[in-house]
């Protein structure tokens, strides 16, 4: 009896696959949908949860000490909500900062996006690279360590930029911003020297590949711009394994969880829409700062 009760449980867990996961994708705002599209390609059979803290946007400007409490404490309460399997931060200026308290508070895994430096160095020829990221992931030891650890025998010229996160999520909501602005903040990555010219550019904020169109069109000279997106979204299937077939009937569509909704217009709802992004819920969660 008990032989047989052991196999049955044997059997069973041979041909029940393990259920779908629930992945949580972390940003500051819009900018983590370009994460968000690449693991979805990576997991269709998941089930996800796009979570923007627009509440607390832009990050960029958030002291250290700020940024790390409101990030823990706002997946603190998104973990409570949503129970995922694991966390993808994909946002440089949190990541660069905020995995180890995430770590150390949290037992579900986290996937953090931080710059591409090493591929961007293996990529070039030139040896002239440049990072381009919110003044937050510029500062942070964190890239400073990369460069030391995989710059390799790269000149390597970071970038922080003020403003273009605000383009990004300018340019999803339909109000795109006049090319001269954007040139103005990409100009600094092209650097001409002894001959050589600057030829990968790392983007190093998730908010940029959404101006990656503009950006080669507008750019001095063509230039590798580099997307950690589908980087993030190997990690993430490493850690998790590949897609498992679909066992339920009644999965529901990917959902998004706003901390403020203030900027949610028509238009913003419809580009989360086209992104497999229908039903938005606002989770109020004010920004208070000192
Ligand atoms: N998307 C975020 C990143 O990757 C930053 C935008 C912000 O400043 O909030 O760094």
């Amino acid at each position: 009896m008990r032989i047989d009760l052991l196999a049955g449980t044997i059997y069973r867990a041979a041909v029940m696959p393990a259920p779908a996961p629930t992945i949580l994708v972390f940003d500051s705002g819009f900018g983590g949908l370009t994460v968000f599209s690449e693991a979805v390609k990576a997991r269709p059979d998941a089930q996800f949860v796009y979570a923007a803290d627009d509440a607390g946007f832009p990050y960029g400007r958030l002291s250290e000490d700020a940024l790390i409490s409101r990030v823990v404490s706002v997946i603190a309460r998104l973990i409570d909500l949503v129970s995922p399997d694991l966390v993808v931060v994909a946002c440089n200026t949190a990541s660069t900062l905020c995995l180890p308290a995430l770590r150390a508070r949290f037992s579900i895994p986290f996937v953090g996006t931080v710059p591409a430096i090493k591929p961007a160095a293996a990529l070039s020829r030139s040896k002239l690279i440049s990072v381009l990221a919110t003044p937050g992931t510029v500062a942070r030891d964190y890239t400073r360590d990369l460069i030391a650890t995989y710059g390799g025998d790269c000149s390597v010229t970071l970038v922080g930029s003020r403003r273009l996160a605000g383009f990004a999520e300018a340019e999803l909501a339909g109000c795109p911003v006049p090319d001269g602005d954007i040139a103005a903040e990409i100009a600094p990555c092209f650097v001409s020297r002894d001959g050589a010219r600057t030829d990968v550019v790392a983007l190093a904020c998730t908010h940029y590949p959404l101006l990656l169109e503009r950006f080669t069109r507008i750019a001095p000279w063509p230039v590798t711009f580099l997307d950690p997106a589908p980087a993030v979204a190997r990690r993430m299937t490493q850690l998790l394994g590949p897609p498992i077939p679909r066992q339920r009937a009644d999965e529901q569509a990917a959902w998004a969880v706003f901390t403020g909704g203030a900027g949610l217009s028509d238009s913003l709802r419809w580009a989360l829409a086209e992104r497999g992004l229908p039903r938005i819920t606002i989770e109020p969660m004010p920004l208070h700062q000192s």
